[in-house]
Order: C-alpha cells, then sequence, then structure tokens
C-alpha cells in the first residue's frame, strides 16, 4: 500500500483549509493492528468514507493495515507525539497507556454487545476517553466493537481450566490478561500482536484468544484446530486520534471529526451483530475448526478470573469504579475483599 502524506504545519488545521474553501487537499495516516477485513478495518473505511464525504473530499485517510506502521502500542506512541494521525487498535494495548481503561478488559466485567454499548456511550466511556487525552496524548474517536474473545489453540478441544495444563498461550502486553490466565493455572507469554500469527504457525505458542471476526479477519484458522466458546473479556477497539492533531483542527473541523466517529461507532455495532454468527459457522464449515462449549456454562473460568479483580482496584481508580461500572450494567456491586 502506498504510504504518502502531505506535510501540513500544524498551525494551518484541515478545517482552516477546507472551510476556508482554499483547495488544498490532506491526508491523514490511520495505523490498522489487523489485517483487512475484520471491525477494524470495518470502523475504519466508514470513518475514511464519512470524513471525506463531510470535507467534500479536502481530507482523505489512508489505512496502512496487518500493523504495517508498528505494533499496536507502537502506534500509541506515536500518535501521542503527533507522529501518526490516527489507530484502530485493541483496547487492552491501550491500557499500559492509561490503566483506568483496564475496568474494561477485567474478565467477565462486559459479557455481551449491549454491556460494551451502554458502557462505551455512557459517562464510563467520556470519562475513560478524557483520561487517555491526559494519560496517553490520545483522543477516542469511536469504537469498534469485535466481540467476545474466544481461546484458541492447536492442541487440543479446552473445556475447563485444568485443559490448559501444559499449553503455551500467548497474551497481549497487558497485566490484567497475564492474570487472568496465571489464576487458570497456566504462565502466558505476552507478545505483541504483530508477532502473534508467526508465534502460532512456528509452534512458539500454542494458542491464543481474539473474537471470531478477528480469528477470521488473521486467518489463524490456518494455524488453529480449536476453539473454546468463551467470553472472559469483550474486545473493544477503539479509534484514536493524535491529541495534538485533534487540538491543531478548528472547531468546525473538530466537531466534524468527533460526528464523523459516532457515526462510525454505531455502523460498527450492527457490523457485529449482523456478521459474527455467520462468521463462526463459516469457521466451522469453511475452515474446520472445532467450537468447544466451556464446561458448566463456564462457572470455573468465571469463578477463577474473577478473582483478581481485587488486584486491579488501584490503576483501575478503585473498587467503587467497578462498582459503578457494574452497576451501569444492572448488576450487583463486586464482593466486599
Ligand atoms: C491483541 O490480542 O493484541 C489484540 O486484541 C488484537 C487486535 O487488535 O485485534
Amino acid at each position: 500500500m502506498r504510504i504518502q502524506k502531505m506535510i501540513v504545519p500544524m498551525a494551518v488545521s484541515a478545517a482552516s483549509l477546507v472551510l476556508s474553501g482554499n483547495a488544498m487537499a490532506e491526508s491523514w495516516r490511520m495505523a490498522l493492528g489487523d489485517a483487512a477485513g475484520g471491525t477494524q478495518y470495518e470502523l475504519g473505511t466508514t470513518f475514511a468514507a464519512l470524513i471525506e464525504e463531510k470535507t467534500d473530499g479536502e481530507v482523505t485517510v489512508e489505512l496502512f493495515p496487518n500493523g504495517q506502521l508498528g505494533s499496536e502500542q507502537d502506534t500509541i506512541n506515536n500518535a501521542s507525539m503527533g507522529l501518526l494521525d490516527l489507530s484502530v487498535l485493541a483496547i487492552n494495548n491501550i491500557t499500559p497507556f492509561s490503566p483506568t481503561v483496564g475496568v474494561m478488559t477485567l474478565p467477565y466485567v462486559i459479557q455481551s454487545p449491549e454491556d460494551a454499548r451502554t458502557l462505551t456511550q455512557g459517562e464510563i466511556g467520556t470519562e475513560l476517553t478524557d483520561n487517555t487525552i491526559r494519560d496517553a496524548g490520545v483522543r477516542i474517536l469511536g469504537w469498534a466493537y469485535s466481540g467476545c474473545r474466544r481461546l484458541t489453540n492447536s492442541a487440543r478441544p479446552v473445556a475447563s481450566p485444568a485443559d490448559l495444563d501444559g499449553l503455551n498461550i500467548r497474551v497481549p502486553r497487558n497485566e490484567i490478561m497475564i492474570s487472568s490466565y496465571q489464576a487458570w493455572g497456566v504462565n502466558p507469554l505476552p507478545l505483541a500482536w504483530s508477532e502473534t500469527f508467526t508465534a502460532l504457525q512456528q509452534g512458539v505458542v500454542d494458542g491464543q484468544d481474539n473474537p471470531y471476526i478477528t480469528i477470521d479477519a488473521m486467518k489463524f484458522y490456518e494455524v488453529q484446530d480449536f476453539v473454546t466458546d468463551s467470553c472472559y473479556v469483550f474486545s473493544l477497539e477503539p479509534l484514536i486520534m493524535s491529541e495534538s492533531r485533534f487540538q491543531g483542527l478548528s472547531p468546525e473541523m473538530q466537531a466534524l471529526v468527533l460526528e464523523a466517529g459516532q457515526e462510525a461507532t454505531a455502523h460498527s455495532y450492527d457490523y457485529l451483530l449482523e456478521t459474527e454468527s455467520s462468521i463462526k459457522q463459516r469457521l466451522v464449515e469453511e475452515h474446520g475448526m472445532e467450537i468447544i462449549q466451556p464446561a458448566d456454562g463456564e462457572r470455573e473460568w468465571i469463578e477463577m478470573a474473577t478473582a483478581i479483580w481485587p488486584d486491579f482496584y488501584d490503576s483501575i481508580g478503585g473498587k467503587e469504579k467497578l462498582d459503578e461500572v457494574l452497576a451501569a450494567l444492572g448488576r450487583e456491586p463486586a464482593p466486599a475483599e
């Protein structure tokens, strides 16, 4: 894919170019950690089309899928320094930079697309957006909803945590996810997303977890045979913009960018609901994956993993923050320590 970017001085915002009628086009670069075809791509292309339409073609957005612009965590650093305009990445890769976001990756907090929408589009989402601006220098413009993370592996059917014994599992570099696997009795290998397919292919690791849509987009079915139909974390993939880039835009252009982010988010939600079950079916029927139901309705997985919640209260803003999130989802407060 062509890499091209016009150098526009920060003081001369896109809006001043677009809205004043000066005919000088501008192109923004958007990094995607995933391959083309998944929810990141869908959100990215929708946002790009909306920006182009809303600016009458004065601003275009060029997508660079498959980690071409660096690992997902690298793209946060680059956006934060103003070296990259936009990135779509998994929320678990933002948490190391902005720990309060971790409330979204605590195991078994978000249990459905509806839960994910309630949190991202309510007060909690606004607060986490403010926190990532403050902590990481990036602004969340929108969200891709990718579905529950499902455990895949190449060795054997896994129905209960004991079945993980002896398996080498890749996890993102995210303390909450590392601890979740430790609670299930394994020591996972933290590895960048950009290295995951190769590690699975070369047998460096036996398994990993990601949503059905991502398993399909990344062609993990070529190197993984078994999927456990678990739902320990819901994969949210924010579209972030460099805050310095955003602040360089005129108020009109900022409003337009925020509006495009909201519209692309609404589309992403519908896209998940419309496609997930057919993608799951395709993984079985066309790609020969075997889907295993977690034993006992996932009870043991849930009990073991939620026991780690208190270890992260300090980083997410206290037990009160988790209780606030659970209340927003109509659930009981977390058990007293
Ligand atoms: C990860 O496992 O690191 C991410 O969830 C992958 C992704 O961005 O889709």
